[in-house]
């Protein structure tokens, strides 16, 4: 008889369904796989016969044909082994039609039975979720991912002789229960550490309450890195919602077996020889890259200047989108990449210019061509640019401490909290200041006479963008917001263009040259 099983197969984050018919009768022995399975796919013939096998199920004297539907959706991976396993069981006559019912049937088999892990379940039971299906069944090795998710049932098995005694009534199916616990954040790194650097600290909550992006510029030794690393701590807590697109995310990539960081907002930081696959996503098998890994966190790219100028470039797009998208043949995979981006540089080969010492002797052409690594686009689309200085040793030697990230944090959360209600929405994420769209920033960014006057001024003499102009008026209705001030002042348009000190840094080299 003919049996269908579902399962489900994953396009980028999206979990498309697929139904999987077997029709096993007596005869010729063959086991033919159709339905547009790559080779992964088309290997599972090998391990369901063994696993059956060790069933006791002889498939030696069987005519075996199984279709994958729907036909236009290419099949990856090796999730469907279950699925093919339990229709081929069901059409044999050994297990009763009902056990395939409203089921999604997700595992790999090895050739003795027992159900390796997959990647992406994540993705999978939200995905299963949405679309209502009563019940997963998943290995007992992803009992612990399976338990981020709730609202489903999820089944789990070590091997398939225990799921199918379970599914005879002969002994209980194990089920997972899902624990909200783990979407708790997890402390991290507090700003508390850190000594001196106002102005840093200043431009580090600002970004943080609009989400913009920002760049540190300063000497080896200033905090550069340490201030970053502290962003995800004083960043609001993430909604349950954008907790579980972050899991699925790492869980498509298969980060989610190891260590736990769930429920903490990302902080990525790829090295600087990171290829342009590795950053953005890619790969045969459309793999999620650092942009979409970092999504909803901080992706932190430290030694900006060293990055390769194409590297960079390819980063362009995602963050104007926040998504990005990789096309293989048969597929489009769709991943979200929104993360706030923090870069980090010396201002020149040795990195002491403009530190307030004349210890740098770096020629002037040698600090045009390393700053000519970081101009163009991709310094257009940082909203803040800092200059840090050395720390004095006697804010080193101070006794207190810097103020704690839970304090800022909760000037954040308020500043964070006016843009949600001006905007009406409840995605924290979508209605940051920084990603508000040109009409919206008519609106909420009217300005006097004063602030008008003052940012016509920068953008004549610092050659501002159109973008850029943008940007300082999304920052500027940032550093209101913190103050819960309703209307754009001259003073909050003013530290928004303090904060383009790389624009004003640019043209005084190009003075200096002159
Ligand atoms: N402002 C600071 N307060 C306290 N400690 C600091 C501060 N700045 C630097 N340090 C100490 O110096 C170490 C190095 O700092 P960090 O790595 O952040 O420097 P950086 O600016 O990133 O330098 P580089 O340009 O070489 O990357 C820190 O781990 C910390 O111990
Ligand atoms: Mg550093």
């Amino acid at each position: 008889m003919l049996a269908t099983a579902h399962s489900s197969v994953l396009v980028g984050l999206a979990a498309h369904p697929v139904r999987v018919e077997v029709q096993a009768t007596r005869g010729v022995p063959c086991f033919e796989l159709v339905g547009l399975a790559e080779i992964a796919v088309r290997e599972s013939r090998v391990r369901v016969k063994s696993a059956l096998a060790q069933l006791g199920v002889d498939l030696s004297e069987c005519r075996v044909v199984v279709n994958m539907a729907p036909a236009d959706v290419k099949k990856r991976g090796s999730g469907f082994d279950l699925a093919i396993a339990m229709a081929t069981l069901v059409s044999l006559g050994i297990l009763p039609a009902e056990t395939l019912g409203d089921v999604l049937f997700l595992g790999e088999l090895s050739l003795d039975g027992t159900l390796h892990p997959l990647r992406g379940l994540v993705a999978h039971l939200l995905g299963a979720k949405q679309r209502g299906v009563a019940r997963v069944i998943v290995p007992a090795a992803n009992e612990s991912e399976a338990s981020l998710v709730d609202g489903i049932e999820v089944g789990i098995a070590g091997t398939l002789a225990e799921l199918v005694a379970a599914l005879r009534g002969q002994q209980p199916l194990l089920t997972v229960a899902a624990r909200s616990e783990l979407l708790v954040p997890l402390a991290c790194d507090d700003l508390g550490d850190v000594r001196g650097q106002a102005t840093a600290r200043r431009a580090l909550e600002i970004a943080a309450a609009g989400a913009h992006n920002l760049l540190f510029i300063g000497p080896p030794g200033a905090g550069k890195t340490m201030l970053a690393r502290r962003l995800p701590g004083i960043l609001p807590s993430l909604s349950r919602a954008e907790s579980l697109e972050v899991l699925a995310v790492q869980s498509v990539a298969g980060l989610l077996s190891g260590p736990r960081r769930v429920g903490t907002r990302p902080f990525r930081a790829p090295h600087h020889t990171a290829s342009e696959a590795a950053l953005v996503g890619g790969g045969e098998l459309a793999r999620p890259g650092e942009v979409s890994l970092a999504h909803q966190g901080v992706l932190f790219l430290d030694e900006l200047s060293e990055f390769r100028r194409g590297t960079l470039e390819s980063l362009r797009q995602p963050l104007e989108d926040g998504f990005v998208t990789i096309s293989r043949a048969q597929t489009v995979a769709t991943f979200p990449a929104r993360p706030m981006l923090i870069g980090a540089t010396n201002p020149c080969p040795c990195g002491r210019q403009g530190d307030g010492t004349t210890r740098c002797h770096c020629r002037l052409d040698h600090i045009r061509a390393y700053r000519s690594k970081l101009s163009g686009p991709l310094i257009d689309r940082l909203d803040i640019h800092v200059s840090l200085a050395p720390v004095d040793v006697l804010e080193l030697q101070a006794r207190a401490s810097g103020e704690r990230s839970a304090a800022v944090r909760a000037r954040v959360e308020r500043a964070r909290g006016i843009q949600r209600e001006r905007m009406r929405t409840k995605e924290a994420s979508a209605s940051a200041n920084a990603h508000l769209g040109v009409r919206d920033l008519e609106r909420v960014c009217a300005l006097d006479e004063a602030g008008s006057n003052l940012i016509a001024n920068a953008v004549r003499s610092l050659g501002l963008s159109a973008r850029a102009y943008g940007k300082v008026l999304r920052v500027a209705r940032t550093i209101a917001d913190l103050e819960g001030a309703t209307a754009l002042a001259v003073d909050h348009v003013a530290e928004a263009v303090s904060a383009r000190v790389l624009d004003r840094g640019r043209l005084s080299i190009a003075g200096d040259a002159a």
